[in-house]
C-alpha cells in the first residue's frame, strides 16, 4: 500500500480509539481522503437504545459535510484490532452518495471500487427523471 492509504490507515486507527462502544465493544474508526486533499474520519458511537448507533461512516459522512462538502476518493476502516474491515451494508449506501461507483475501499481482499463493494447500487441518478 502507498503511503496515502497508510497514512488513511494510522489515521482510522488513531479516531478508533476514540470510539464510544460500551455496549458492543468493537471500536471502528474510518478515514477516507476528499478530492481536495482533506482527509476526514469517524468512529462508532453507540447508544442505550442499541439501534440508535451511529456507524463510524456516519460521523465520517458528517464532518465531509460540515467542512464544505466534496467527494471521497479513498476509504478505509478498522475495528479495536487494527485490522481492515468492510463497511456494513447501510454505510456503503452512504458511501455511495458521496464517492459513487469510483470511490476506492481499502478490504481485507485488498483495494476494491465502490461499484465492486456495492453492486447495482441506488444512487442519486436513480430519481432522476
Ligand atoms: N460499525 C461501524 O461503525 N461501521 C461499520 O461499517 C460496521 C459496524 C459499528 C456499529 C457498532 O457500534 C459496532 O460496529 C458493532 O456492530
Amino acid at each position: 500500500m502507498d503511503e496515502t492509504w497508510e497514512g488513511l490507515r494510522r489515521a482510522a486507527i488513531e479516531v478508533a480509539q476514540r470510539a464510544y462502544a460500551p455496549y458492543s465493544g468493537f471500536p471502528v474508526g474510518a478515514a477516507a481522503l476528499v478530492d481536495d486533499g482533506r482527509v476526514v474520519v469517524g468512529c462508532n458511537v453507540e447508544n442505550a437504545g442499541y439501534g440508535v448507533t451511529l456507524c463510524a461512516e456516519c460521523g465520517l459522512v458528517s464532518s465531509l459535510v460540515a467542512g464544505g462538502g466534496g467527494r471521497l476518493t479513498r476509504f478505509v476502516c478498522v475495528n479495536g484490532d487494527d485490522d481492515v474491515i468492510m463497511p456494513c451494508g447501510r454505510c456503503r449506501q452512504l458511501l455511495w452518495e458521496h464517492g459513487g461507483a469510483e470511490l476506492l475501499v481499502w478490504t481485507p481482499t485488498g483495494v476494491l471500487t465502490m461499484d465492486q463493494v456495492l453492486p447495482q447500487a441506488f444512487g442519486p441518478e436513480a430519481l432522476e427523471r
